[in-house]
Protein backbone atom coordinates (compact mmCIF):
# COMPACT_ATOMS: atom_id res chain seq x y z
CA UNK A 1 0.00 0.00 0.00
CA UNK A 2 0.88 3.55 -0.80
CA UNK A 3 -1.12 5.32 0.71
CA UNK A 4 1.22 8.60 2.61
CA UNK A 5 -1.47 10.14 4.11
CA UNK A 6 -4.88 12.88 3.59
CA UNK A 7 -4.85 16.57 2.31
CA UNK A 8 -7.75 18.66 3.17
CA UNK A 9 -9.43 19.73 0.42
CA UNK A 10 -10.26 23.54 1.57
CA UNK A 11 -7.16 24.47 3.94
CA UNK A 12 -4.72 22.27 2.41
CA UNK A 13 -3.63 21.17 5.34
CA UNK A 14 -1.48 17.15 5.71
CA UNK A 15 -2.07 14.57 8.24
CA UNK A 16 -0.02 11.28 8.62
CA UNK A 17 -1.74 7.91 7.47
CA UNK A 18 -2.24 6.69 10.41
CA UNK A 19 -4.85 9.73 11.28
CA UNK A 20 -7.48 7.76 12.17
CA UNK A 21 -10.21 10.68 11.81
CA UNK A 22 -12.39 11.78 8.66
CA UNK A 23 -12.36 15.45 8.25
CA UNK A 24 -9.62 18.26 8.40
CA UNK A 25 -8.62 18.35 12.07
CA UNK A 26 -7.81 21.99 11.46
CA UNK A 27 -10.64 23.05 9.66
CA UNK A 28 -13.82 20.32 9.21
CA UNK A 29 -12.91 20.18 5.46
CA UNK A 30 -12.95 17.04 3.75
CA UNK A 31 -10.59 14.72 3.50
CA UNK A 32 -7.86 13.58 -0.10
CA UNK A 33 -5.88 10.73 0.46
CA UNK A 34 -2.77 11.16 -0.67
CA UNK A 35 0.16 8.50 -1.91
CA UNK A 36 3.53 7.91 -3.36
CA UNK A 37 2.70 8.05 -6.98
CA UNK A 38 6.33 6.85 -8.07
CA UNK A 39 6.10 3.61 -5.93
CA UNK A 40 1.99 3.47 -7.26
CA UNK A 41 3.63 3.57 -10.72
CA UNK A 42 6.29 1.17 -10.33
CA UNK A 43 3.79 -1.25 -8.45
CA UNK A 44 0.96 -0.92 -11.52
CA UNK A 45 3.25 -2.03 -13.87
CA UNK A 46 4.71 -4.64 -12.42
CA UNK A 47 1.36 -5.85 -11.03
CA UNK A 48 0.58 -8.35 -13.85
CA UNK A 49 -2.86 -8.53 -13.15
CA UNK A 50 -4.50 -8.12 -16.93
CA UNK A 51 -6.83 -10.69 -16.43
CA UNK A 52 -8.29 -9.15 -13.33
CA UNK A 53 -11.37 -7.32 -14.29
CA UNK A 54 -12.54 -6.14 -11.01
CA UNK A 55 -11.45 -2.81 -9.20
CA UNK A 56 -9.03 -4.79 -7.11
CA UNK A 57 -7.13 -4.74 -10.41
CA UNK A 58 -5.84 -0.71 -9.45
CA UNK A 59 -4.89 -2.19 -6.10
CA UNK A 60 -2.06 0.12 -6.68
CA UNK A 61 -3.92 3.04 -6.24
CA UNK A 62 -6.00 1.75 -3.52
CA UNK A 63 -5.24 2.71 0.39
CA UNK A 64 -6.63 -0.55 1.67
CA UNK A 65 -6.22 -4.18 1.19
CA UNK A 66 -8.98 -6.94 0.76
CA UNK A 67 -9.88 -8.87 3.21
CA UNK A 68 -10.76 -11.89 0.56
CA UNK A 69 -9.05 -12.69 -2.31
CA UNK A 70 -10.95 -13.42 -4.75
CA UNK A 71 -13.61 -10.18 -3.36
CA UNK A 72 -16.76 -12.07 -2.60
CA UNK A 73 -18.56 -9.93 -5.23
CA UNK A 74 -17.69 -8.80 -8.55
CA UNK A 75 -16.98 -4.74 -8.08
CA UNK A 76 -16.63 -2.44 -11.37
CA UNK A 77 -15.30 -4.32 -14.49
CA UNK A 78 -18.42 -2.70 -16.24
CA UNK A 79 -18.75 -2.65 -19.68
CA UNK A 80 -17.91 0.80 -21.81
CA UNK A 81 -20.67 0.77 -24.66
CA UNK A 82 -19.89 3.12 -28.07
CA UNK A 83 -23.30 4.71 -27.92
CA UNK A 84 -23.19 5.68 -31.82
CA UNK A 85 -27.15 6.18 -32.46
CA UNK A 86 -27.56 8.44 -29.05
CA UNK A 87 -24.21 10.63 -30.15
CA UNK A 88 -26.33 11.25 -33.47
CA UNK A 89 -29.37 12.54 -31.83
CA UNK A 90 -26.97 15.11 -30.71
CA UNK A 91 -25.00 15.17 -33.83
CA UNK A 92 -21.98 13.99 -32.16
CA UNK A 93 -19.82 11.81 -33.42
CA UNK A 94 -17.97 9.90 -30.55
CA UNK A 95 -20.27 9.01 -27.37
CA UNK A 96 -20.05 6.19 -25.38
CA UNK A 97 -21.68 5.47 -22.07
CA UNK A 98 -19.78 3.58 -19.01
CA UNK A 99 -22.42 1.57 -17.80
CA UNK A 100 -22.05 1.13 -14.11
CA UNK A 101 -25.54 -0.52 -13.32
CA UNK A 102 -23.88 -3.38 -14.51
CA UNK A 103 -22.41 -3.57 -10.40
CA UNK A 104 -24.01 -5.96 -7.79
CA UNK A 105 -26.96 -3.42 -6.54
CA UNK A 106 -26.64 -1.63 -9.61
CA UNK A 107 -25.09 1.72 -9.31
CA UNK A 108 -22.08 2.92 -9.33
CA UNK A 109 -21.43 3.22 -5.22
CA UNK A 110 -20.82 -0.88 -4.85
CA UNK A 111 -17.28 0.97 -5.91
CA UNK A 112 -17.01 3.12 -2.80
CA UNK A 113 -18.72 0.17 -0.50
CA UNK A 114 -16.20 -2.22 -1.46
CA UNK A 115 -13.15 0.00 -0.55
CA UNK A 116 -14.88 1.29 2.25
CA UNK A 117 -15.41 -1.75 3.62
CA UNK A 118 -12.77 -3.06 3.16
CA UNK A 119 -11.35 -0.12 5.22
CA UNK A 120 -14.12 -0.93 8.23
CA UNK A 121 -12.66 -4.51 8.60
CA UNK A 122 -9.15 -3.77 9.01
CA UNK A 123 -9.96 -1.28 11.76
CA UNK A 124 -11.88 -4.36 13.52
CA UNK A 125 -15.43 -2.96 12.96
CA UNK A 126 -18.91 -4.81 12.75
CA UNK A 127 -21.33 -2.69 12.20
CA UNK A 128 -21.03 0.10 9.04
CA UNK A 129 -23.80 2.61 8.78
CA UNK A 130 -24.47 4.94 5.82
CA UNK A 131 -27.08 8.08 5.02
CA UNK A 132 -28.33 7.74 1.37
CA UNK A 133 -30.61 8.60 -0.93
CA UNK A 134 -31.12 5.04 -1.59
CA UNK A 135 -28.01 3.65 -3.99
CA UNK A 136 -25.21 3.81 -1.12
CA UNK A 137 -27.04 2.52 1.24
CA UNK A 138 -28.39 -0.58 -1.14
CA UNK A 139 -24.94 -0.67 -1.97
CA UNK A 140 -23.55 -0.47 1.48
CA UNK A 141 -26.18 -3.18 2.81
CA UNK A 142 -25.27 -5.79 -0.38
CA UNK A 143 -21.00 -5.51 -0.21
CA UNK A 144 -22.27 -6.04 3.97
CA UNK A 145 -24.30 -9.13 3.27
CA UNK A 146 -21.53 -10.32 1.34
CA UNK A 147 -18.93 -9.41 3.85
CA UNK A 148 -21.01 -10.82 6.66
CA UNK A 149 -21.27 -7.04 8.66
CA UNK A 150 -24.14 -5.63 10.28
CA UNK A 151 -25.40 -2.29 7.86
CA UNK A 152 -27.68 0.41 9.10
CA UNK A 153 -28.71 2.46 6.62
CA UNK A 154 -30.31 5.86 7.05
CA UNK A 155 -32.76 7.18 4.17
CA UNK A 156 -34.98 9.76 3.74
CA UNK A 157 -39.28 8.32 3.97
CA UNK A 158 -39.66 8.58 0.50
CA UNK A 159 -37.00 7.22 -1.00
CA UNK A 160 -37.95 4.64 -4.27
CA UNK A 161 -39.29 1.56 -3.06
CA UNK A 162 -37.00 -0.40 -5.01
CA UNK A 163 -33.87 0.91 -3.49
CA UNK A 164 -35.44 0.45 0.24
CA UNK A 165 -36.40 -3.27 -0.58
CA UNK A 166 -32.87 -4.00 -2.03
CA UNK A 167 -31.76 -2.88 1.58
CA UNK A 168 -34.08 -4.81 3.45
CA UNK A 169 -33.81 -7.86 1.24
CA UNK A 170 -29.46 -7.75 1.99
CA UNK A 171 -30.44 -7.81 5.68
CA UNK A 172 -29.61 -4.35 6.57
CA UNK A 173 -31.71 -2.17 9.32
CA UNK A 174 -33.36 0.16 7.33
CA UNK A 175 -34.63 3.86 8.84
CA UNK A 176 -36.49 5.75 7.34
CA UNK A 177 -36.61 9.17 8.37
CA UNK A 178 -39.03 11.64 8.34
CA UNK A 179 -37.37 14.31 6.94
CA UNK A 180 -35.11 14.88 3.86
CA UNK A 181 -31.74 13.09 2.94
CA UNK A 182 -30.05 16.05 4.70
CA UNK A 183 -31.63 15.19 7.89
CA UNK A 184 -30.81 11.43 7.49
CA UNK A 185 -27.22 12.49 6.76
CA UNK A 186 -27.29 14.10 10.01
CA UNK A 187 -28.81 11.74 12.20
CA UNK A 188 -26.44 9.16 10.66
CA UNK A 189 -23.32 11.20 11.76
CA UNK A 190 -24.27 11.73 15.54
CA UNK A 191 -25.79 8.00 15.54
CA UNK A 192 -23.13 6.38 14.22
CA UNK A 193 -20.79 8.70 16.44
CA UNK A 194 -23.02 7.68 19.31
CA UNK A 195 -22.77 3.93 19.11
CA UNK A 196 -19.48 3.91 17.55
CA UNK A 197 -20.08 3.03 13.96
CA UNK A 198 -18.10 3.10 10.59
CA UNK A 199 -19.52 5.26 8.77
CA UNK A 200 -19.06 4.65 5.02
CA UNK A 201 -21.60 8.60 4.17
CA UNK A 202 -20.54 9.84 1.07
CA UNK A 203 -18.07 13.02 1.69
CA UNK A 204 -18.01 12.75 4.89
CA UNK A 205 -15.74 9.46 4.48
CA UNK A 206 -12.40 9.84 2.43
CA UNK A 207 -12.08 6.30 1.43
CA UNK A 208 -15.58 6.13 -1.07
CA UNK A 209 -14.21 8.65 -3.10
CA UNK A 210 -10.91 5.82 -3.21
CA UNK A 211 -13.18 3.40 -4.93
CA UNK A 212 -14.97 5.86 -7.47
CA UNK A 213 -12.34 7.10 -9.03
CA UNK A 214 -10.82 3.66 -10.31
CA UNK A 215 -14.34 4.55 -12.65
CA UNK A 216 -11.64 6.71 -14.40
CA UNK A 217 -8.56 3.87 -14.29
CA UNK A 218 -11.65 1.17 -16.31
CA UNK A 219 -12.46 3.93 -19.41
CA UNK A 220 -9.00 4.65 -19.91
CA UNK A 221 -8.00 1.18 -20.54
CA UNK A 222 -11.47 0.34 -22.34
CA UNK A 223 -10.62 3.56 -24.65
CA UNK A 224 -6.91 1.63 -25.44
CA UNK A 225 -5.24 3.84 -22.86
CA UNK A 226 -7.11 6.93 -24.09
CA UNK A 227 -8.17 10.21 -22.58
CA UNK A 228 -11.17 11.57 -23.47
CA UNK A 229 -12.26 14.90 -23.74
CA UNK A 230 -15.16 15.17 -21.45
CA UNK A 231 -16.63 12.56 -18.85
CA UNK A 232 -20.04 14.17 -17.82
CA UNK A 233 -21.34 12.92 -13.85
CA UNK A 234 -24.51 13.43 -12.83
CA UNK A 235 -24.07 15.10 -9.36
CA UNK A 236 -25.95 15.19 -5.87
CA UNK A 237 -23.16 15.33 -2.98
CA UNK A 238 -20.73 15.74 -5.83
CA UNK A 239 -18.61 12.79 -4.94
CA UNK A 240 -18.78 10.33 -7.32
CA UNK A 241 -17.35 13.61 -9.84
CA UNK A 242 -14.60 14.29 -7.19
CA UNK A 243 -13.74 10.82 -7.12
CA UNK A 244 -13.74 10.39 -11.05
CA UNK A 245 -11.40 13.86 -11.63
CA UNK A 246 -9.09 11.65 -9.33
CA UNK A 247 -8.67 9.02 -10.79
CA UNK A 248 -7.69 11.35 -13.93
CA UNK A 249 -5.42 13.01 -11.88
CA UNK A 250 -3.78 10.40 -10.58
CA UNK A 251 -2.49 8.25 -13.87
CA UNK A 252 -1.12 11.72 -14.46
CA UNK A 253 0.63 11.89 -11.18
CA UNK A 254 1.68 8.00 -12.05
CA UNK A 255 3.44 9.35 -15.61
CA UNK A 256 0.59 6.90 -17.25
CA UNK A 257 -0.96 9.76 -19.25
CA UNK A 258 0.06 13.43 -19.93
CA UNK A 259 -3.54 15.24 -20.34
CA UNK A 260 -6.74 15.28 -18.44
CA UNK A 261 -10.49 15.57 -19.86
CA UNK A 262 -13.12 18.07 -18.64
CA UNK A 263 -15.25 17.17 -16.17
CA UNK A 264 -18.53 18.27 -16.46
CA UNK A 265 -21.35 18.22 -13.46
CA UNK A 266 -24.77 17.37 -14.74
CA UNK A 267 -27.30 18.61 -12.53
CA UNK A 268 -31.37 19.23 -11.95
CA UNK A 269 -32.04 22.62 -12.16
CA UNK A 270 -34.62 21.48 -9.29
CA UNK A 271 -31.15 20.60 -6.85
CA UNK A 272 -28.19 22.28 -8.70
CA UNK A 273 -25.88 23.32 -5.89
CA UNK A 274 -22.63 22.68 -7.08
CA UNK A 275 -23.78 24.01 -10.58
CA UNK A 276 -24.66 27.12 -8.52
CA UNK A 277 -21.46 28.03 -6.90
CA UNK A 278 -19.32 27.14 -10.48
CA UNK A 279 -21.27 29.60 -12.02
CA UNK A 280 -20.59 31.76 -9.10
CA UNK A 281 -16.91 31.45 -9.15
CA UNK A 282 -16.51 31.80 -12.68
CA UNK A 283 -18.51 35.08 -12.93
CA UNK A 284 -15.24 36.56 -10.37
CA UNK A 285 -12.57 34.32 -12.96
CA UNK A 286 -10.65 37.50 -13.27
CA UNK A 287 -9.19 36.39 -9.69
CA UNK A 288 -7.33 33.23 -8.37
CA UNK A 289 -9.71 31.32 -6.04
CA UNK A 290 -8.93 30.93 -2.82
CA UNK A 291 -10.28 27.11 -1.66
CA UNK A 292 -10.13 27.75 2.17
CA UNK A 293 -12.63 30.40 1.90
CA UNK A 294 -15.27 29.30 -1.04
CA UNK A 295 -18.84 28.23 0.61
CA UNK A 296 -21.20 25.76 -1.69
CA UNK A 297 -24.74 27.10 -2.30
CA UNK A 298 -27.51 25.27 -0.39
CA UNK A 299 -30.42 25.13 -2.49
CA UNK A 300 -34.19 23.49 -1.47
CA UNK A 301 -34.02 20.21 -4.08
CA UNK A 302 -37.28 18.96 -5.41
CA UNK A 303 -36.04 17.30 -8.26
CA UNK A 304 -37.53 13.70 -9.44
CA UNK A 305 -33.78 12.81 -9.73
CA UNK A 306 -33.59 11.47 -6.42
CA UNK A 307 -30.61 10.09 -6.34
CA UNK A 308 -29.18 13.56 -6.97
CA UNK A 309 -31.75 15.04 -4.87
CA UNK A 310 -29.38 17.39 -2.35
CA UNK A 311 -29.88 20.49 -0.79
CA UNK A 312 -26.33 20.56 0.97
CA UNK A 313 -23.34 18.63 -0.97
CA UNK A 314 -21.41 16.42 1.50
CA UNK A 315 -18.30 16.55 -0.81
CA UNK A 316 -19.52 20.02 -2.81
CA UNK A 317 -15.85 21.76 -2.50
CA UNK A 318 -13.89 18.77 -3.92
CA UNK A 319 -16.87 18.66 -6.81
CA UNK A 320 -16.69 22.42 -7.81
CA UNK A 321 -12.78 22.26 -7.37
CA UNK A 322 -13.09 19.47 -10.08
CA UNK A 323 -15.55 21.19 -12.82
CA UNK A 324 -13.12 24.52 -12.36
CA UNK A 325 -9.73 23.11 -12.31
CA UNK A 326 -10.69 20.66 -15.33
CA UNK A 327 -12.04 23.46 -17.24
CA UNK A 328 -15.43 21.41 -17.16
CA UNK A 329 -18.71 22.38 -17.68
CA UNK A 330 -21.59 22.72 -15.16
CA UNK A 331 -25.17 22.15 -16.62
CA UNK A 332 -28.76 22.45 -15.01
CA UNK A 333 -31.49 20.46 -17.02
CA UNK A 334 -35.20 19.91 -16.32
CA UNK A 335 -36.68 17.09 -14.74
CA UNK A 336 -38.79 16.56 -17.90
CA UNK A 337 -35.56 16.95 -19.81
CA UNK A 338 -34.09 13.74 -17.58
CA UNK A 339 -36.89 11.70 -18.18
CA UNK A 340 -36.90 11.99 -22.19
CA UNK A 341 -33.35 11.55 -21.85
CA UNK A 342 -34.33 8.04 -19.69
CA UNK A 343 -36.28 6.95 -22.56
CA UNK A 344 -33.70 7.97 -25.26
CA UNK A 345 -30.67 6.45 -23.41
CA UNK A 346 -32.76 3.44 -23.82
CA UNK A 347 -34.28 3.03 -27.06
CA UNK A 348 -30.87 4.20 -28.59
CA UNK A 349 -28.78 2.32 -27.06
CA UNK A 350 -30.54 -0.65 -24.60
CA UNK A 351 -28.67 0.60 -21.93
CA UNK A 352 -31.68 1.57 -19.15
CA UNK A 353 -30.43 4.46 -16.66
CA UNK A 354 -32.42 5.52 -13.28
CA UNK A 355 -33.40 9.25 -13.77
CA UNK A 356 -29.59 10.35 -11.96
CA UNK A 357 -28.10 8.57 -14.54
CA UNK A 358 -29.55 9.89 -17.35
CA UNK A 359 -28.82 13.72 -16.35
CA UNK A 360 -25.90 13.14 -17.99
CA UNK A 361 -27.06 12.35 -21.52
CA UNK A 362 -29.59 15.48 -20.95
CA UNK A 363 -26.59 17.54 -19.88
CA UNK A 364 -24.44 16.55 -23.46
CA UNK A 365 -27.69 17.65 -25.35
CA UNK A 366 -28.01 21.35 -24.11
CA UNK A 367 -23.84 21.67 -24.52
CA UNK A 368 -24.35 20.40 -28.19
CA UNK A 369 -26.84 22.28 -28.29
CA UNK A 370 -25.45 25.54 -27.47
CA UNK A 371 -21.95 24.98 -29.30
CA UNK A 372 -20.20 24.08 -25.96
CA UNK A 373 -18.97 20.65 -27.42
CA UNK A 374 -17.21 19.92 -30.66
CA UNK A 375 -19.03 17.00 -32.63
CA UNK A 376 -15.48 15.31 -32.78
CA UNK A 377 -14.87 15.27 -28.67
CA UNK A 378 -14.98 11.95 -27.39
CA UNK A 379 -17.45 12.21 -24.51
CA UNK A 380 -18.06 9.44 -21.74
CA UNK A 381 -21.29 9.57 -19.95
CA UNK A 382 -21.75 7.71 -16.25
CA UNK A 383 -24.62 5.17 -16.12
CA UNK A 384 -24.35 5.55 -12.40
CA UNK A 385 -27.59 3.64 -11.94
CA UNK A 386 -30.15 1.09 -13.25
CA UNK A 387 -33.48 2.28 -14.25
CA UNK A 388 -35.21 -0.98 -12.64
CA UNK A 389 -34.28 1.31 -9.43
CA UNK A 390 -37.40 3.88 -10.16
CA UNK A 391 -39.44 2.00 -12.57
CA UNK A 392 -42.15 5.05 -11.59
CA UNK A 393 -40.24 7.93 -12.85
CA UNK A 394 -38.99 5.78 -16.14
CA UNK A 395 -42.94 5.42 -16.32
CA UNK A 396 -43.89 9.04 -16.48
CA UNK A 397 -41.73 9.47 -20.18
CA UNK A 398 -43.48 6.36 -21.88
CA UNK A 399 -46.46 4.95 -22.91
CA UNK A 400 -48.80 2.64 -21.32
CA UNK A 401 -49.09 -1.22 -22.47
CA UNK A 402 -51.86 -1.60 -24.16
CA UNK A 403 -54.56 -4.20 -22.57
CA UNK A 404 -55.94 -6.31 -25.32
CA UNK A 405 -58.19 -9.52 -25.39
CA UNK A 406 -56.45 -12.88 -26.15
CA UNK A 407 -57.20 -12.58 -29.99
CA UNK A 408 -55.10 -12.17 -33.25
CA UNK A 409 -57.75 -9.49 -33.90
CA UNK A 410 -57.43 -8.09 -31.20
CA UNK A 411 -53.27 -7.46 -31.85
CA UNK A 412 -54.25 -6.62 -35.54
CA UNK A 413 -56.48 -3.56 -33.96
CA UNK A 414 -53.88 -2.82 -31.81
CA UNK A 415 -50.98 -3.21 -34.05
CA UNK A 416 -52.85 -1.87 -37.18
CA UNK A 417 -55.72 -0.13 -37.11
CA UNK A 418 -57.91 0.30 -40.03
CA UNK A 419 -57.38 3.83 -41.21
CA UNK A 420 -60.92 5.75 -41.22
CA UNK A 421 -62.12 6.21 -44.75
C1 LIG B 1 -27.34 6.77 -9.62
C2 LIG B 1 -26.62 7.90 -8.99
N1 LIG B 1 -26.12 8.86 -9.78
C3 LIG B 1 -25.47 9.93 -9.27
C4 LIG B 1 -25.34 10.09 -7.91
C5 LIG B 1 -24.64 11.31 -7.40
O1 LIG B 1 -23.49 11.02 -6.70
P1 LIG B 1 -22.90 12.11 -5.70
O2 LIG B 1 -23.93 12.25 -4.61
O3 LIG B 1 -21.62 11.57 -5.23
O4 LIG B 1 -22.78 13.37 -6.47
C6 LIG B 1 -25.84 9.12 -7.05
C7 LIG B 1 -25.75 9.26 -5.58
O5 LIG B 1 -26.55 8.72 -4.85
C8 LIG B 1 -26.48 8.00 -7.59
O6 LIG B 1 -26.99 7.03 -6.82
ZN1 LIG C 1 -8.72 21.82 6.53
Amino acid sequence: MYMNGYRCFACMAEQSAEFAGFQCPVCGGNLDIIYDYSAVAQDFADAGNAEQRDLFRYRSFLPVETPQNPFPLRIGGTPLYRATRLGRQAGLRNLYLKDDSCNPSASLKDRASAVTLCRAIETGASVVSAASTGNAGSSLACLAAALDLKAVIFVPEDAPAAKLTQALSFGARVLAVRGSYDDAYELCLVASEEFGWFNRSTGFNPFTREGKKTCAFEIWEDLERRVPDRVVVASGDGNILSGIWKGWCELKSAGLIDRLPRIDCAQSAASAAITQTVHRLRLNQDQTVDWSHVTVDEVHATTIADSISVDRPRDGLAAVKAVIQSGGEAIAVSDDEILSAVAEMAQFTGVFPEPAAAAPWAAVKQMAGEQSIDKDELVVCIVSGSGLKDVASAAEATDTALVIEPSLDAVRDALYPVLPA
